[in-house]
């Protein structure tokens, strides 16, 4: 292992998880880094990780009693586990084995580990470490798919030659590696302190107490970009309509249902840089109906009025944040991008198709591409998974921000 201390652990506090594999003697050496580093560092193991190495070389290591079970009174009492999944400002499972993940990913919570994996809000990351075809079966990459999509950040696995003898994509990422690694999730990020308003999701609006009007938006580019940039250091305001997605870690979350809501709680701090990635219904009914409006006649009309425009009103303020907008458009991109740019008196506009020419990314989808475009140049962001995207697109951001 490399002898220059890591800089940024001071003081961090993580939990290591360990499962069964025969990478876990390698944790004993990434918990001796992550001390000498500055860490705290609680460790708890799986009963098949105790097959491996033993609890109490990780005990020694890492200064504190390590846990394996769930049920353990004189544990529970000294720091229950919700308290344990509260303390850690990062969990890393280092080795994961292929049981390990599929158990995070179906949601169990039937040991301590998964069962804190489940509890936490801190970023969770994951060190596979299995045979190459257990790696590489179906299963297990779908179950990787989802963990990530979930936000569940994944450090490897290399490739090389395995315990078992076979050669391929498998091994667990090297202790010193996992230890920079660490290290650089607490660097300071280029948005450190700086305050992210962001929009996200569809407005619902009102039609009657149990009907309303509203679009297929999943929500998940702008939690995306929240996720992002709370990596970066930014403190994230995240103003979300109604969707069915987890909270990214370290971001305050506002719900909202419709446009006027949505418009109210982002005016309450619209941040020094404000995203709009919500997809706002542009109308709402003139008036709701206060009882659930019967079916009579063969038809009837709904009058719509023009909801606020919310990022407009953003850039329009008297010291307006950087605002960026979103445009998806179905035809001249760059052209209808352009317009938007100046119409609205934005800073930058990320252009997206819909429709045919999206090729099935955009909305709902898990993968999109943006042409990212300001007053004087355009950068085009490949199709690529939407948490890949955000921090790209964030990237250009801090640039710009930073020339404003
Ligand atoms: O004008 P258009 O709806 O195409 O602009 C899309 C951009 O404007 C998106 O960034 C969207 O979040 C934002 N918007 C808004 N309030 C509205 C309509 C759109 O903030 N009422």
């Amino acid at each position: 292992m490399s002898e220059s201390l890591p800089t940024n652990l001071q003081g961090r506090r993580i939990l290591l998880g360990i499962s069964g594999g025969i990478a876990a003697y390698k944790a004993a050496e990434l918990v001796r880094g992550l001390r000498k580093g500055g860490a705290e560092v609680r460790v708890v193991m799986t009963e098949a990780a105790i097959e491996f190495v033993t609890p109490m070389t990780l005990q020694a290591l890492s200064g504190n009693p390590v846990r394996v079970g769930l049920f353990d009174p004189a544990h529970e009492a000294v720091m229950g586990h919700i308290e344990l999944a509260r303390w850690a400002e990062l969990v890393v499972v280092a080795p994961a084995s292929a049981d390990f993940l599929a158990r995070l990913h179906a949601g169990m919570a039937n040991d301590l580990l998964t069962t804190l994996c489940l509890a936490t809000t801190a970023p969770i990351v994951v060190a596979p470490a299995m045979n190459r075809q257990m790696w590489q079966a179906a299963v297990t990459q779908q179950n990787v798919v989802g963990l990530r999509g979930r936000g569940v950040i994944v450090w490897g696995p290399a490739e090389g030659e395995q315990a078992c003898g076979e050669v391929g994509p498998g091994r667990m990422v090297e202790p010193a590696e996992l230890l920079a690694q660490c290290d650089s999730h607490f660097a300071d990020g280029p948005l450190k302190g700086v305050r992210v308003t962001i929009t996200a999701g569809p407005t619902r609006e009102a039609v009657d107490p149990v009907r309303f009007i509203s679009n297929h938006s999943s929500g998940k580019m702008g939690f995306a970009i929240a996720e992002a940039a709370a990596q970066m250091g930014a403190e994230v305001r995240l103003v979300a309509g109604p969707v069915a997605l987890p909270t990214p870690a370290g971001v305050e979350r506002i719900d909202v249902e419709s446009a006027e809501q949505m418009l109210e709680a982002v005016l309450a701090d619209p941040g020094e840089i404000f995203i709009a990635c919500a997809a706002v219904a542009d109308y709402r009914p003139a008036e709701v109906a206060d009882k659930k409006v019967k079916k009579s006649a063969e038809e009837i009309s709904l009058q719509l009025v023009r909801n606020p425009d919310i990022l407009a009103t953003v850039a329009a303020l008297e010291g307006a944040p950087f605002t960026v907008g979103f445009a998806a458009e179905t035809e001249n991109l760059i052209e209808n991008g352009r317009g938007k740019l100046q119409n609205k008196r934005l800073d930058m506009v990320a252009a997206n198709w819909v429709g045919a020419r999206a090729a099935g990314g955009g909305f709902n989808s898990d993968e999109n591409a943006l042409q990212l475009i300001w007053h004087d140049g355009e950068e085009a962001l490949p199709r690529c998974h939407k948490h890949e995207l955000a921090r790209r697109l964030l990237e250009v951001v801090v640039r710009r921000f930073q020339q404003r």
